[in-house]
C-alpha cells in the first residue's frame, strides 16, 4: 500500500486548542506550520518525504509542491532562467497568458514561435518554427500537451536544445497524468510544471514544478520567490494523493471509444475530448448543463470535455448518450494576419473593431490563450465570440485594443 505521508500526518493529529493561524480555529486538515506538520519552505519531515516521492514518480531530480497553480511553476521556471543569464526566450504565440505575464515581470524578452490557428484551434508549432525562434533566443518553452490535447514535436525540441546548448522548458499544466509514460515532460525537459489539479485528482491550485540536474538549484530559488508562505495543507495532501492515484486503463479505453462515437477531433491525449460543434458549441454546453453535466468550456467553436482517472465509466457513457445526436455547426475562425499596422491604439467595442488590426492579444477564459494576437485582423466571428464570452482577458471594459488606422 502506497504511503500518503501528508494525509497520514493530518489524520494522526490530536484534538487541540488553536492559538495559531488560520483564524477559523476549526480542527481538521486546514492547519499551518506546527511542530509536527513540517514547513514547505524548508522541508525536513512529511513534506520532504512527499516531495522526494513526487520527484521519483515524475522522473525529476527535484520536485517542488505548489499550492498556487501551474502559474506559480511558470514564474519559478522563468525566474530560474533569468538567474542563469537567459534574457530571450522562445515561446509559442498561443502560450498561456501566465507566460507573457512572467516574461513581463521578470524582464525576459519573449521571441514568439509562429503557430497556425487555421481550424480555429492553435496547432503546435512546427520544428522549423521552433528552430527559427530559438536562433534568436537563449531558451525554449513549449506547452505540452495543450488544452486541446496536442503535443509539440518533443523529440525535435529536445534535439534542437541539446544541439544549441539551450534549456528546454515544458508547460505541462495539462500533462501530469502522463507521468511514467513516453510523452511525459520529464523525458525531454530540463524544467517543467505538472498541473496535477487539472488531469489528476488534486484540489484546485495543486501543481508541481520539477527540474533535472543543475537546474534544480535555481528552480528552488524560483519556487522560494513565488510560492505563498502559507501553503494550504489540504492542497498539499491532495497533490501527493493525486500523484499516487492509480492509472485507469479502462477509462482510457472508454475515452477512445467516446471520442470515436462523438466524432471528436483526433488527438494524442485521452483526457481531452475535443468536440467540433462549431457554431452549436455554446448550445451543446447549455444542453449538457440543463442535464447536470458540465464541460470544461465551449470556446464558441469546440466543446471541450476534460477527463481524469477519477471519472466514472458511467459518466463517459452518459456523455456519449447525450451528445451523439446533437446537431453540429460549421467550425469557424481563420485568423488573418495583417502587416502589423502601427500608430495610435484605440479601444473599440467588438462589433466596431471588425476589420481593424488587433493591437493587444486577447481571448476567452478558459482557455486563457489568445483568440486574437496582436497583428491579427479582428474578424466578425472573433468579435462575436469575444462579445458573447462570459470571461475574457486582454480587453479593457469589454473593448478590444486596435490600431486606429487612417
Ligand atoms: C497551458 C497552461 N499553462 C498554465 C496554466 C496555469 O495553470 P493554473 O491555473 O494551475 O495556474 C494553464 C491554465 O489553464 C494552462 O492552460
Amino acid at each position: 500500500m502506497t504511503r500518503l505521508y501528508i494525509t497520514d500526518m493530518l489524520r494522526a493529529q490530536g484534538r487541540h486548542i488553536s492559538f495559531h493561524t488560520p483564524g477559523h480555529k476549526r480542527r481538521g486538515a486546514d492547519i499551518t506550520e506546527l511542530s509536527y506538520s513540517d514547513d514547505l519552505s524548508d522541508p525536513k519531515g512529511v513534506l520532504a518525504l512527499a516531495e522526494a516521492d513526487a520527484a521519483r514518480i515524475l522522473g525529476a531530480d527535484r520536485s517542488f509542491f505548489l499550492t498556487d497553480g501551474s502559474t506559480c511553476g511558470v514564474y519559478a521556471m522563468l525566474y530560474a532562467l533569468r538567474a542563469e543569464g537567459v534574457r530571450r526566450i522562445a515561446v509559442p504565440a498561443y502560450a498561456h497568458r501566465s507566460v507573457a505575464n512572467a516574461c513581463e515581470v521578470l524582464g525576459l524578452s519573449p521571441v514568439l514561435i509562429a503557430q497556425d490557428a487555421a481550424a480555429g484551434i492553435p496547432r503546435q508549432p512546427t520544428a522549423e518554427a521552433m528552430e527559427a525562434a530559438l536562433r534568436g533566443a537563449d531558451a525554449l518553452l513549449l506547452t505540452s500537451p495543450d488544452y486541446y490535447g496536442f503535443f509539440p514535436d518533443l523529440a525535435a525540441a529536445r534535439a534542437l536544445c541539446t544541439a544549441a546548448g539551450k534549456p528546454l522548458l515544458l508547460d505541462g499544466a495539462h500533462g501530469s497524468h502522463l507521468h511514467g509514460e513516453a510523452l511525459h515532460a520529464s523525458r525531454f525537459a530540463d524544467m517543467w510544471v505538472d498541473g496535477v489539479h487539472k488531469s489528476l485528482p488534486a484540489m484546485t491550485q495543486g501543481a508541481v514544478v520539477s527540474a533535472k540536474g543543475a537546474w534544480a538549484a535555481p528552480l528552488a530559488a524560483g519556487a522560494a520567490h513565488f510560492r505563498t508562505s502559507s501553503p494550504s495543507y489540504p492542497i498539499l495532501a491532495s497533490i501527493e494523493y493525486a500523484l499516487k492515484f492509480p492509472k485507469n486503463a479502462r477509462l482510457e479505453r472508454l475515452a477512445a471509444w467516446a471520442k470515436q462515437q462523438l466524432g471528436a477531433l483526433p488527438n494524442d491525449d485521452w483526457t481531452k475530448i475535443v468536440l467540433p460543434f462549431g457554431e452549436c458549441a455554446d448550445a451543446a454546453q447549455r444542453f449538457l448543463e440543463r442535464r447536470g453535466v458540465y464541460a470544461e468550456f465551449s470556446d464558441g467553436n469546440v466543446l471541450l470535455c476534460y477527463l481524469s482517472p477519477a471519472n466514472k465509466a458511467r459518466e463517459v457513457k452518459k456523455l456519449v448518450r447525450l451528445l451523439r445526436d446533437f446537431p453540429r455547426g460549421e467550425m469557424r475562425f481563420a485568423a488573418q494576419t495583417s502587416d502589423m499596422a502601427g500608430g495610435n491604439v484605440v479601444l473599440l467595442p467588438p462589433e466596431a473593431a471588425v476589420g481593424k488590426v488587433c493591437a493587444r492579444a486577447c481571448g476567452m477564459v478558459p482557455p486563457c490563450i489568445p483568440l486574437l494576437l496582436a497583428g491579427n485582423v479582428v474578424t466578425a466571428d472573433a468579435a462575436a465570440r469575444l462579445a458573447r464570452a462570459r470571461h475574457t482577458f486582454g480587453l479593457t471594459d469589454g473593448k478590444i485594443s486596435v490600431f486606429a488606422g487612417e
